[in-house]
C-alpha cells in the first residue's frame, strides 16, 4: 500500500460503507481524501449486517459507477409479504410506489465494491488504522492522529468525516455539551442466521406472531438470511438447528401449510434492537455520517439507506463548498440530514412496534397490534404510505 499522505482536504475516519462512498464521491469531483479503517480487508468484507436498498440507494451507487456487480447480482423486489393470524398479504411495493422496487445486496457485497473502486482509482485507504486522536474544534487545527503498522503519524486536513459507526470515536470527540442524544432500546432482540438452502421465497417475509416477530429474507440463490426476536441476552450457541427451525416455522407457519426450505445453519448472531440520534450531526470541522451519528431497528432496513444518504448531502456540500465557494450547503448539513433521520426513525419504530410482541404488553396493546396490520392489508393508502417509505425513505 501506497504511503498516506500527511495532508489532504478530507480525512474520512471508518472504510464501512459511508466513508467509502463519501470517498468515492469526492473523488469524482475531484477532490482528495484519505480512508482510515481500523479493520483488516477481509474482516471489512466479512461484516454481515443487512441487505435491502432502497430504489435511491442503488440509483446513487449505479451514478457513482459502482453498480455494476450490484445490477447483475443484486435481487430486485417488487414486493414484501406481511404475515400474521395465519395468512399471507402481499403488499405490491412497485405497484403502490410508480414502479419504484428494492434490490437485496447484502452490505458487505457493497463495502466490497467500493474498496475495489477507491483502490482501483489509486485512493488512499488504510486498513488497521487506529484513530487516536481527533481534532476539529471550530477555532484550531484539524487533524486525525493514528497508529498504523507499528508507528503513529497525523494527517491535517480541511474537513473531517466521522464515519466510525456508532462505538467509534469521532461522536465521542464532540464535547457533551455540544451535543444532545437520543436512545431508544427495545426489551428484544434478533437471532439471525444464515443457511446453505435454496430461497424459501420469492420475496422478503415479515411475520408477525404471539410467539415473536420473524423475518425471512435472502443473500443469493444459494444462501438464505433469516431472522427471528429473541430475548436481548440470548446465547445463538446454545439453540440446536432442529430447535431454530421448530420456531421458524411456527412463527411463520400460515393456514396453507408454509414452511421455510431447511438447509446446513453456517452462521448465526444475535443483535440488541436500538433507536438513537445524535444532535447535530456536525461539531467545528468534523461531520458525521452513518451510525456514527443515528441507529434504527433493521426492521424498516433503512441504516445503509440512511448512511447513503448522509455522506449524498456531505458530498454535495462538499463540492459546493471547493468547486463554488459556498458553505451554506455544509452549514445546513446537519438539519437537512436529521429531517430524514427522524422520518427514518418513526418509520422503522413504527415497523418495530407493529411486528414484534413485546413482553410487557398487555392484550389491549396486541389487539391494537393485530388491528393495524389488518387495517395495513386492507387500505390501498395505508399499505402505500408503508410502500413509499420502505422503497424510497430516503431520497430527500
Ligand atoms: C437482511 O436481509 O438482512 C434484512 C432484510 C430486511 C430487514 C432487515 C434485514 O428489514
Amino acid at each position: 500500500m501506497s504511503t498516506l499522505p500527511a495532508r489532504t482536504q478530507v480525512g474520512i475516519v471508518g472504510g464501512g460503507p459511508a466513508g467509502l462512498l463519501l470517498s468515492h464521491l469526492l473523488h469524482a469531483a475531484g477532490i482528495e481524501s484519505v480512508v482510515l479503517e481500523s479493520r483488516s480487508r477481509p474482516q471489512l468484507a466479512q461484516m454481515i449486517r443487512a441487505g435491502v436498498l432502497e430504489q435511491g440507494t442503488a440509483d446513487l451507487l449505479t451514478e457513482a459507477g459502482v453498480g455494476e456487480r450490484l445490477r447483475r447480482e443484486g435481487a430486485v423486489h417488487h414486493g414484501i409479504e406481511l404475515r400474521f393470524a395465519g395468512e399471507s398479504h402481499r403488499i405490491p411495493l412497485s405497484m403502490l410506489t410508480g414502479g419504484k422496487a428494492i434490490t437485496v445486496y447484502a452490505q458487505h457485497e457493497v463495502v466490497k465494491d467500493l474498496v475495489a473502486a477507491r483502490i482501483a482509482c489509486g485512493g488512499h485507504l488504510a486498513f488497521e488504522a487506529t484513530v487516536t486522536a481527533i481534532d476539529a474544534a471550530p477555532s484550531g487545527p484539524v487533524r486525525i492522529a493514528y497508529a498504523l503498522n507499528g508507528s503513529t503519524a497525523t494527517l491535517d486536513c480541511d474537513f473531517i468525516a466521522g464515519c466510525d459507526g456508532f462505538h467509534g470515536l469521532a461522536r465521542q470527540t464532540i464535547p457533551p455539551s455540544a451535543r444532545r442524544e437520543y436512545l431508544h432500546e427495545y426489551p428484544f432482540g434478533w437471532f439471525g442466521i444464515l443457511v446453505e438452502a435454496p430461497p424459501s421465497s420469492t420475496e422478503l417475509i415479515y411475520a408477525h406472531h404471539p410467539r415473536g416477530f420473524a423475518l425471512v429474507s435472502t443473500r443469493s440463490p444459494t444462501l438464505q438470511r433469516m431472522y427471528f426476536q429473541c430475548a436481548i441476552d440470548e446465547q445463538p450457541q446454545r439453540w440446536q438447528p432442529a430447535a431454530i427451525w421448530a420456531e421458524l416455522t411456527r412463527r411463520l407457519e400460515t393456514r396453507a401449510g408454509w414452511r421455510p426450505v431447511e438447509g446446513p445453519i453456517v452462521q448465526r448472531d444475535v443483535v440488541g434492537l436500538r433507536s438513537f440520534v445524535c444532535e447535530p450531526m456536525q461539531y467545528g470541522r468534523l461531520f458525521l455520517a452513518g451510525d456514527a451519528a443515528h441507529i434504527v431497528p433493521p426492521t424498516g432496513a433503512k441504516g445503509l439507506n440512511l448512511a447513503a444518504a448522509d455522506v449524498r448531502t456531505l458530498a454535495q456540500a462538499m463540492i459546493a463548498h471547493y468547486c463554488e465557494g459556498r458553505v451554506d450547503l455544509l452549514d445546513g448539513y446537519s438539519a437537512q440530514c436529521l429531517k430524514r433521520v427522524w422520518r427514518a426513525q418513526r418509520f422503522s419504530a413504527w415497523m418495530t412496534g407493529m411486528l414484534h410482541t413485546d413482553p410487557q404488553a398487555t392484550e389491549f396493546d396486541s389487539r391494537l397490534q393485530l388491528a393495524e396490520l389488518e387495517h395495513l392489508t386492507a387500505s390501498q393508502v395505508a399499505a402505500t404510505s408503508l410502500a413509499e417509505n420502505y422503497v424510497d425513505l430516503t431520497r430527500h
